[in-house]
């Protein structure tokens, strides 16, 4: 992928799942990467797999915390003398009926998938403007994000609000030359996924790969990653304030 090589990059939720597929994928690159995550020990565990890839290093902290992602934001410029890509990737998600939901599981959602996504994207996009010269932020939204998948209300309101929050930003920032965009993945294998089905029956994801899916199978991590990377590179030049949809085809069944 062009332009990537020697780019700093700061990854939310980077210790797991997609995240992590996609600091290996950009140290594959050539890039530098501070990677996020919510819990030390694995944060630590996922630096020490991917160190000998190249230049990269963790922060523990809780999105939904401004103090947690100040320490985030400036010691990732800190350790890498700047920053020139958001990856911001930190998410949630579990099941459950619309008409179960209580108050504090609709706030925890909103709070690490939204108020979280907005609190790191802003503290980015201040140190891309002051530094005057561009950047790319990539918010992580989903198919959920643009379809009603049952049993995941607040999920899906708070991955909408992703795509607003980045179309909105694309306006506002693309005179600083800094790129905004979003991915909405489909179904991708990950231990998010496998917590969610772990509590279901035990053939849900091979039927829902061979009812949902027109590709049959699940994605996998790092082609959500080659997403990233390439909304992140210089061959996504003119790619601003949209939502590059990463799904084996699942929204094109009617
Ligand atoms: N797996 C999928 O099918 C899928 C599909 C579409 C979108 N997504 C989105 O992709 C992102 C990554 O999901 P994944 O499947 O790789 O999950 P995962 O559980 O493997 O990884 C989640 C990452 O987010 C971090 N995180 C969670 N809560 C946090 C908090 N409060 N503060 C800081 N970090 C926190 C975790 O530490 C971890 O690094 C999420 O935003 C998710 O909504 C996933």
């Amino acid at each position: 992928m062009r332009g990537l090589a020697g780019k700093r990059v700061l990854i939310s939720g980077g210790s797991s799942g997609i995240g992590a597929a996609t600091a290996r994928r950009f140290l594959e690159e050539g890039s530098r990467v501070v990677l996020g995550g919510l819990e030390q020990a694995e944060v630590a565990a996922t630096v020490a797999e991917l160190s000998p890839l190249g230049e990269v290093s963790g922060l523990a902290g809780d999105v939904r915390a401004e103090a947690d992602v100040a320490r985030l934001v400036e010691g990732a410029i800190a350790a890498m003398g700047g920053v020139d890509v958001l990856v911001n990737n930190a998410g949630t998600a579990w099941r459950e009926p619309f008409l179960e939901i209580t108050p504090d599981h609709w706030d925890t959602i909103i709070a690490v998938n939204l108020r979280g996504m907005f609190l790191v994207a802003q503290a980015v996009a201040r140190h891309l403007v002051e530094r005057g010269e561009g950047g790319v932020i990539l918010n992580m939204s989903s198919t959920n994000g643009l379809g009603g998948e049952a049993d995941y209300a607040h999920y899906n309101a708070s991955k909408g609000g992703v795509l607003l929050l980045t179309r909105t930003m694309a306006v506002e920032l693309g005179k600083h030359g800094i790129r905004v965009n979003a991915l909405c993945p489909g179904y991708i294998r990950t231990p998010l996924n496998s917590a969610i089905s772990a509590g279901l029956d035990g053939d849900f994801v091979s039927s829902y790969e061979r009812d949902h899916i027109p590709l049959g199978r699940a994605g996998f991590a790092e082609e959500v990653a080659a997403g990233y990377a390439f909304l992140a590179s210089d061959d996504a030049a003119f790619v601003h304030g949209t939502e590059l949809v990463i799904d084996g085809g699942q929204l094109a069944i009617m």
